[in-house]
């Protein structure tokens, strides 16, 4: 499997990240979870056309409350989720400028730039390893 491939399969399970197994399934029988992921796994529905019946199915099932609540959740956790991409996206620029003049500093010690990089690193542990990933991108030929 080529990378791309690769970074795109790691993309979908971020984005359906959370659509894994809802607790409330857990004390169900067995029949009742075969009928959630049957509409759950069904690529042929829009997810207006699931929601219609994932909520079709709670109800069938006396799981309306638990189902609601549960999507709720999902919801928040997407929202939050966004959220904290743009902070994280607003931030780049900024730890970008830091990063370059650490990378930039001629006249420290490798040691010293490990520890300039890892206190960067412990103030923003999720803005610098994604500036990596873009470099490490940017340095890429562009046919793979
Ligand atoms: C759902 O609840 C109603 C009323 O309590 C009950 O009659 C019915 O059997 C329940 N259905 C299921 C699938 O549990
Ligand atoms: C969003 O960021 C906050 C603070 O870092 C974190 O507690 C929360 O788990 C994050 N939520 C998601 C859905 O990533
Ligand atoms: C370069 O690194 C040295 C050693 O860590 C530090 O004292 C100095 O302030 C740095 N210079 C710049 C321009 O950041």
């Amino acid at each position: 499997m080529n990378s791309s491939l690769i970074a795109f399969f790691a993309i979908l399970a971020v984005v359906s990240a959370g659509q894994g197994y809802p607790s409330f399934l857990r004390d169900t029988p067995r029949n009742v979870q075969q009928g959630y992921y049957q509409i759950m796994r069904d690529s042929t529905l829009t997810q207006q056309q699931k929601d219609q019946q994932l909520q079709q199915w709670a109800q069938t099932n006396n799981l309306s409350t638990q189902y609601s609540d549960y999507t709720q959740q999902q919801e928040q956790m997407n929202q939050q989720a966004s959220q904290n991409t743009s902070q994280i996206i607003s931030q780049l620029s900024n730890v970008q400028s830091q990063l370059e003049s650490i990378l930039n500093n001629d006249s420290q010690t490798g040691a010293q730039m490990q520890q300039a990089i890892q206190s960067l690193t412990n103030q923003y542990p999720q803005e610098v390893p994604v500036i990596f990933y873009i470099r490490k991108m940017a340095m890429r030929q562009n046919n793979n």
